[in-house]
């Protein structure tokens, strides 16, 4: 299979993964469909990146993913209600603090089930409101980074919950801050400081979160150096799970597109965290991470330094910096594999854009792998 760009779909194209859209209620499109001209309509609509389709070039690539479509939809349907439940009566229901429990509890165990975990953060991108996907990206990432470091069950359940309602608070911040395209005044900015807090405070008084949840919640935006917020914790005066979310949570918005910037790749954000620890993260927590995450994913294009294009087989877990990946002549015919971090011979040979950069959107080489007769 190959992720293919949304502006690139074509009809005719067999779909290799689920996908959830939403659009006038949630539907799905299954695993093995032919794409038809309103499925590209609606997908173009969403406004995702791209999904992945089959492809005999890739016929050898196999994509885990990390949750069921069916999780994910449910997990992204519970996190709405609570957020707007809480925007409504600006208080937490037992009923809606439940029933967001029980979901994390299944969004656990479903990542458990799974032989390896490793994200794809093309899974985690997409077909809703950024609040809501972003909310479940950190608890998804936040849990990968927590069986890293060997918690156990019910504690990935707290650290779960912690992330699905890490940002909870920001229902009291006026759309209009939230949502400005470009930088926020001091003034607005200290009212954005104040989400951490008040998502802690209104969650306590719904008793029915665990301490270890709560603090997480609160600490999220502290930085190891001492100066993030509320209370410019240093080091390991900031909770566990703080931590963990601050990593979880700067990933995921530093790849997301906002309103006042695009999102950048994974492999340049990895880069940029890489370069903070000690600074905004903690060290093992980051190291952990990035044993997690796939910075370039299996069966995403990826442009070289050499100037060819290659596509990701498959990743190494020692570094997921640096995968195997196959090369294609100039007219798409399969010339070889390259395995980026065992072979000494390309350790100068470095990936230098992936999937949807324009470098390879542009190429003749993206016109070559979407060719229709190459799916059917
Ligand atoms: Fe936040």
């Amino acid at each position: 299979m190959i992720f293919v760009p949304v502006d690139f779909l074509k009809e005719g194209m067999i779909l290799a993964q689920d996908v959830n859209f939403e659009i006038g209620g949630m539907s799905l499109l299954t695993k093995g469909q032919v794409l038809k001209a309103n499925y590209i309509e609606k997908l173009q609509a969403m406004n995702i990146v791209g999904v992945y389709v089959e492809s005999k070039m890739s016929a050898d690539i196999e994509i885990n993913q990390i949750l069921s479509e069916k999780i994910k939809k449910d997990v992204l349907v519970s996190v709405k209600n609570i957020f707007n439940d809480f925007s409504r009566s600006n208080k937490l229901t037992v009923g809606a603090v439940g029933t967001i429990k029980n979901i994390a509890e299944k969004l656990v165990s479903d990542i458990l089930s799974k032989e390896k975990i490793l994200i794809n953060l093309i899974e985690l991108k997409g077909h809703d409101d950024y609040t809501y996907q972003h909310s479940l990206s950190v608890a998804v990432l936040a849990v990968a980074i927590g069986v890293k470091l060997g918690l156990n069950e019910e504690n990935l359940n707290n650290l779960a919950l912690s992330g699905l309602l890490h940002d909870i608070g920001k229902v009291s911040v006026p759309k209009e801050i939230l949502n400005k395209p470009s930088k926020l005044t001091a003034e607005e900015f200290e009212v954005v400081k104040k989400h951490p807090e008040d998502g802690f405070l209104k969650l306590k008084k719904s008793n029915m979160c665990s301490v270890v949840t709560l603090m997480g919640i609160e600490s999220h935006h502290e930085k190891v150096n001492g100066k993030g917020y509320p209370k410019k914790l240093k080091g390991n005066q900031i909770p566990f799970f703080g931590r963990i979310l601050a990593v979880a949570d700067v990933y995921d918005a530093l790849t997301s597109d906002r309103p006042y910037r695009k999102g950048s790749f994974p492999g340049e954000v990895i880069e940029y965290m890489m370069g903070n620890t000690e600074v905004h993260f903690d060290q093992e927590i980051l190291t952990a991470f990035l044993k997690s995450v796939a910075a370039y994913p299996a069966g995403m294009l990826v442009s070289l330094s050499d100037g060819r294009i290659a596509l990701v087989i498959r990743n190494n877990e020692e570094n997921t910096m640096r995968p195997v990946v196959r090369v294609f002549n100039e007219d798409g015919s399969q010339h070889s594999d390259i395995d980026l971090f065992h072979d000494k011979r390309y350790h100068n040979l470095t990936i230098t854009g992936m999937g949807y950069g324009k470098e390879i959107t542009n190429s003749s080489m993206m016109n070559n792998v979407c060719e229709i007769n190459d799916f059917t």
